[in-house]
């Protein structure tokens, strides 16, 4: 076995729990910090949304969870399980195969009680700086603020980051979109359709919460335009069984006239922009003095898309690869 490292686990997500959990079956002393007081991180719903509908302003709250009150997962279980811990029916849980996500919160608190890991995490500690001390593969002095409300540091020989990769928006920037002075919202703030009623919503990116919540919004919407950047996807114009429902492409933002202008020479007056357009990496908390360093949803230089070379592996960063589907691109 290895020599036995201190680490720091930031997060208590499902990247921060296998983290958690492989480290000390390997023998390594961990110790999680947590800024909420609960584990799951996407997965614990909150009906709360940001004071800044499109997530810029400074000063605003910021919510963890990105997650709408009706999502189902969009990975089938067999996906979404550990390689030695499925993801398996429970006995009067939702059956499906793509169940409500409420069933994969429940998943993963059984996962934590089964390998006895709530022991290991420090609930509402915000991890606010990590910074190198020492030379060679030296240490990380790690700054959290604790339960009281004070700043604290102690000083691990490996960090791992398991912050999470969707609470950041990224917004769409169409010509035009700099001027538009109406309503607009990200998806990390949407949670139920009823605020859409008889409204004409724009809705930017069709990616899977694109899709998703435009069905969900088209339900009390009196129109949905949802423009995709997929040419083939506007071949389909109106989308089965949801008349108020256009696919199109969209030109430019008129905000004098307020309107939308899309590609195929149509417009629309609507009311409001709503952005689905994912989100962007954020380590608020990361002192390297640009030896990583974050760009355009790009961190690096990074081995794998894990361990920064420059540190060995007392600095690692896990889940980046988003397209694999996170949770199997962390276990299997
Ligand atoms: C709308 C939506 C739907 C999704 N659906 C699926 C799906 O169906 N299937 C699937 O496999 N994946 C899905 N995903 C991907 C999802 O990101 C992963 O399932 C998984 O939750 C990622 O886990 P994580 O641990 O990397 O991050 P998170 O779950 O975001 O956890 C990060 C944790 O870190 C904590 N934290 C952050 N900063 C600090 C700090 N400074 N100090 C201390 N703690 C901190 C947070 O409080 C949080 O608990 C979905 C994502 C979204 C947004
Ligand atoms: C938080 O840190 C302060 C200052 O170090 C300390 O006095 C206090 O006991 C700590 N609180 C907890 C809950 O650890
Ligand atoms: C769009 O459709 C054409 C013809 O069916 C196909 O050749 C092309 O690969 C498709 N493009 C995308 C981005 O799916």
């Amino acid at each position: 076995m290895a020599k036995s490292v201190k680490a720091a686990v930031i997060g208590a997500g499902v990247a921060g729990l296998v983290a958690a959990r492989e480290l000390r079956k390997e023998g390594h002393k961990v110790t999680v910090f947590e800024k909420s007081s609960k584990i799951g991180g996407t997965w614990v719903y909150d009906p709360r949304i940001e004071s800044d509908p499109i997530s810029i302003d400074p000063n605003r709250e910021i919510v963890h969870s990105s997650l709408y009150l009706s999502l189902r997962t969009n990975l089938p279980r067999d996906l979404m399980g550990f390689s030695d811990y499925p993801f398996s029916v429970r006995e009067n849980g939702d059956p499906r195969n793509y169940p409500g996500h409420e069933e994969f919160l429940l998943f993963l608190n059984d996962f934590v009680r089964n390998f006895e890991i709530t022991e290991l995490i420090r609930f509402n500690s915000e991890v606010v700086g990590v910074e190198r001390v020492g030379s060679g593969y030296g240490g990380w002095s790690v700054e959290f603020k604790n339960k009281s409300g004070s700043f604290e540091t102690e000083i691990f020989e490996a960090v791992l980051i398991c912050n999470g990769h969707q609470t950041i928006p990224i917004l769409a920037n169409p010509p035009g979109m700099e001027k538009w002075k109406g309503k607009q919202i990200h998806s990390h703030n949407y949670r139920v359709p009823k605020p859409f009623l008889d409204q004409i919503v724009v809705v930017i990116g069709d990616g899977p919460s694109g899709m998703d919540i435009s069905k969900e919004i088209a339900t009390e919407a009196k129109e949905v335009h949802l423009s995709s950047r997929s040419p083939n996807t506007t071949k389909i114009s109106k989308l089965e069984g949801h008349d108020n429902l256009i696919i199109s492409q969209i030109e430019c933002v008129d905000d004098e006239r307020g309107i939308v202008l899309f590609k195929d020479g149509s417009s629309v007056h609507h009311n409001i922009i709503f952005h689905c357009t994912w989100y962007k990496f954020d380590f608020p908390f990361l002192r390297t003095n640009g030896i990583v360093t974050v760009d355009d949803n790009r961190v690096g230089p990074l081995y794998k898309h894990v361990f920064a070379p420059e540190f060995g592996p007392s600095l690692s960063f896990l889940a980046l690869p988003t397209r694999v589907g996170t949770i199997f691109g962390l276990v299997k």
